[in-house]
């Protein structure tokens, strides 16, 4: 008797030595060309018990409609803001992420933006390739100081504490805020609003939630400390990007450093105008070692659950 392996999408190019290993114990259809569009999920999401995903991909309502037989959605991210999860425990799918992986390349690249951003790097790079730099001066492009300034860590999971770890070796002291009001030896927690007017850096680490949408908004810059910097490499709709443009624009703070956007890979046409605007594009985890072993935690999630074991790292 021949048994059948159970069908697997997996909705972008993945390495081939994880592709071998999702192989062997079950039946996959890679869709290798981008961005798998919304209505082409649909279709071919009928009939598979798991679904390996990226961020970009919506797993809302429709998809769990169109794909009664999946047991398993496994989303090689931390966050999961892109999946319907009231549907899938309707229907009893196991949803997992890929957390702890990526916590430290994470924090890495958020502290690369903050020096970016603070010692006017991108800015002086593009100077130098237009052929203005017209050679050393005392006054020329300075930056800002860390070292006894305050960093603000809006969010105190994994990748915020990593944030407020590295901090220590640059001379700043940090606060936090977090829903759960823990205490750390990494830093003061405070409130929100606090933290904002007291801060000279503000670095977001909050998942993408109904109440984080638009956290950073005008009223919410309008309280940040006159020179402050923002950051964000958490998800983009929690910046209102117009009024973060408003802010910038006003000169209510010094600048901003963004690797991620309201409506990616559109960003807000103000921001791309801007000298004192960092933009990288999400590239959070995006180290080889990191996505390696990403993707490898996600196949290793859909091979447990499809093999009758429990998942890895379920949500
Ligand atoms: C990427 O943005 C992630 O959530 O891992």
């Amino acid at each position: 008797m021949i048994v059948s392996k159970p069908q697997v999408l997996v909705t972008r190019r993945i390495p081939s030595a994880t592709l071998a290993t999702l192989e062997q114990a079950c039946d996959v259809e890679v869709y290798d060309q981008g961005d798998l569009p919304h209505n082409e999920l649909i279709a071919r999401v009928p009939g598979r018990q798991g679904l390996l995903s990226v961020v970009t991909d919506t797993i809302d309502r429709a998809v769990f409609d169109a794909g009664r037989d999946l047991k398993v959605v496994a989303t090689i991210a931390v966050g999961y803001n892109n999946i319907d999860l009231t549907s899938a425990r309707e229907r009893g799918v196991v949803v997992t992420n890929t957390p702890d992986v990526l916590t430290e390349a994470a924090a890495d690249l958020t502290w690369s933006l903050i020096l970016a951003m603070t010692r006017r790097i991108v800015e002086g790079d593009r100077l130098v390739r237009r052929g203005g730099w017209r050679g050393f001066a005392l006054d020329f492009m300075l930056g800002t100081d860390l070292r006894g300034k305050q960093l603000g860590v809006v969010g105190f999971g994994r990748i915020g504490k990593a944030v407020a770890e590295r901090a220590q070796a640059f001379g700043m002291r940090v606060a936090y805020s977090s829903r759960s009001q823990q205490s750390s030896s990494l830093g003061e927690s405070m409130s929100l609003d606090r933290l904002l007017s007291t801060s000279h850096v503000v670095s977001l680490h909050c998942p993408l939630t109904p109440e984080t949408t638009h956290l950073i908004n005008q009223r919410t810059l309008a309280r940040m400390r006159r020179g402050a910097y923002l950051v964000n490499a958490s998800r983009g709709p929690v910046v209102d990007e117009a009024a973060l443009v408003w802010a910038l624009e006003g000169g209510l703070i010094a600048g901003a450093a963004l690797d991620v956007y309201e409506r990616e890979p559109a960003i807000h046409q103000g921001l791309l105008s801007l000298e004192n605007v960092v933009l990288s594009p999400h590239l959070g985890s995006s180290t080889i070692e990191t996505r390696t072993t990403m993707i490898q935690l996600a196949a290793q999630n859909i091979v447990a659950v499809l093999s009758g074991q429990p998942a890895l790292t379920p949500i």
